[in-house]
């Protein structure tokens, strides 16, 4: 049996994790609104588990740090999607959280940045390699290289965040329907409609508006980066052969 799990803000994690769920069947856990996400793994160890991920500031995301620690699996299979910019030595830092005895194998998906404009096609018979090895059930352990990431990346990370890109929500336009609360995967937008300090810049909110009352505004070196976005290269992918 096999357990996918997802945490996709903007929706493009979850679009790869539908389509290995289509393929191999199990059970999905989409764990982006699921705000007990550390308590629901603890006590589980799952066979084969598939977690889906996006990159954040060339890193897990700070939500999913916790969970991958508590999380118990035997065998693992990794797929990340980034944003086309870098991403950084995510997959290591991911196996090395989760701990598995076996990584089966592992692909690495450029998409549309939750930021950009460009939108990004998702070549999904570039994983066919990766699911026929977990549907033969390969035994094995596929290395993961080390990959050196911007030495800055991590510093200030949440500050750096904050800086990259600012969310504002137009009082006049909103029409009050809380769709933007209600969906936040960190809470962050209290009572009154205001973003507050708990926000991930996910930017879930200004793309599920349904009154565009939520404007995102990157910095200037954001901007450079989303324009020089390497979102052609192709999807990696590795497993056990
Ligand atoms: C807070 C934040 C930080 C990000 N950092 C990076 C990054 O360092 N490198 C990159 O290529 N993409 C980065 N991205 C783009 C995401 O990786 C991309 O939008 C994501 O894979 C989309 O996943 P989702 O649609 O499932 O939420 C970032 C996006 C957000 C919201």
């Amino acid at each position: 049996m096999i357990t996918h799990i997802v945490f996709s803000p903007n929706g493009k994690t979850l679009e790869v994790a539908s389509h290995f769920h289509r393929h191999l069947g199990g059970t999905l856990y989409d764990v982006t609104l699921q705000k007990d996400r550390d308590r629901f793994v603890f006590d589980q160890v799952y066979e084969t588990a598939i977690v889906f991920l996006p990159v954040y500031s060339q890193a897990v995301p700070r939500p999913m740090r916790p969970f991958l620690k508590a999380l118990k699996v035997k065998t693992l299979i990794l797929n990340i999607t980034y944003g086309g910019i870098s991403y950084g030595n995510v997959c290591l830092e991911a196996k090395q959280a989760i701990d598995p005895r076996f990584v089966l194998g592992y692909s690495i998906t450029p998409v549309t940045h939750a930021y950009g404009t460009d939108q990004v096609n998702i070549d999904e018979i570039r994983y066919q390699s990766l699911i026929k090895a977990i549907q033969e059930q390969r035994q094995g352990d596929v290395p993961i290289p080390f990959r050196f990431k911007n030495m800055m990346a991590p510093v200030f990370e949440k500050a750096r965040t904050y800086h990259n890109i600012k969310l504002t929500i137009d009082h006049d336009t909103c029409t009050n329907c809380h769709l933007c609360q209600t969906l936040c995967p960190v809470d962050a937008i209290d009572q009154d409609l205001n973003i507050t300090k708990a926000c991930i810049r996910c930017a879930r909110c200004h793309h599920i508006c349904p009154e565009d009352a939520i404007s995102m505004t990157p910095s200037k070196s954001l901007s450079f980066y989303l324009r020089h976005a390497k979102k052609k290269t192709d999807i990696i992918v590795r497993h056990v052969s």
